[in-house]
């Protein structure tokens, strides 16, 4: 059961347990070029303010992009959605090719069809080892309750089962 500190495989498989939902998180380039990757490190971190967190890779192409951006945005995917996630997490293709986004707060990219939708403030960036912890303020927000959710479980996508 228990690993060697240093079998970085191992610790990835088991963070891998922790069962997510799946979003792309978007904002505009300096250039005001919509950027946006795949990201299941989302949570939500505070009602009083409104905040949530989530995490961005330092080799990330994008890094710099949502470290000067004022907003950024969560579009938390559906399960009719795996195609844009895995569009969103391949390189190099146009990401935002025939997509039908719109422009939310700051300009932050908001995708159709989503369980919910949080444009935010970029509030904080903080040091996370490889990765920068992203903290953002809501601003404005949508959810689609109708909507099933994409799920990310030990390296596969799932759909949510009840009984
Ligand atoms: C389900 C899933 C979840 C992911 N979550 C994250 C994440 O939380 N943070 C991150 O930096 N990359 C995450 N990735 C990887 C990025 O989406 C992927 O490396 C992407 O190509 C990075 O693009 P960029 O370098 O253009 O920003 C995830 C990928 C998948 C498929």
């Amino acid at each position: 059961m228990s690993q060697p500190q240093d079998d970085s495989r191992a610790l990835r498989n088991a963070f891998g347990r922790f069962a997510t939902g799946v979003t792309v998180a978007t904002t505009l380039d300096p250039d005001g070029h919509p950027v946006g990757l795949t990201v299941n490190s989302f949570s939500a971190v505070s009602l009083q303010p409104p905040l949530i967190l989530w995490c961005l890779d330092n080799d990330s192409n994008n890094i710099e992009a949502f470290r000067r951006a004022s907003h950024h945005a969560i579009n938390v995917l559906s399960l009719a959605q795996e195609d844009i996630s895995n569009r969103f997490a391949t390189w190099p293709v146009d990401r935002f090719a025939g997509l039908p986004w719109q422009p939310g707060s700051g300009g932050a990219p908001l995708l159709p069809d989503c369980c919910a939708r949080f444009e935010v403030v970029n509030e904080a960036a903080y040091p996370g080892g490889d990765h920068t912890i992203f903290l953002g303020r809501v601003v404005r927000y949508e959810a689609n309750p109708g909507l099933e959710p994409l799920l990310f479980h030990a390296g596969r996508y799932r759909r949510a089962a009840e009984d």
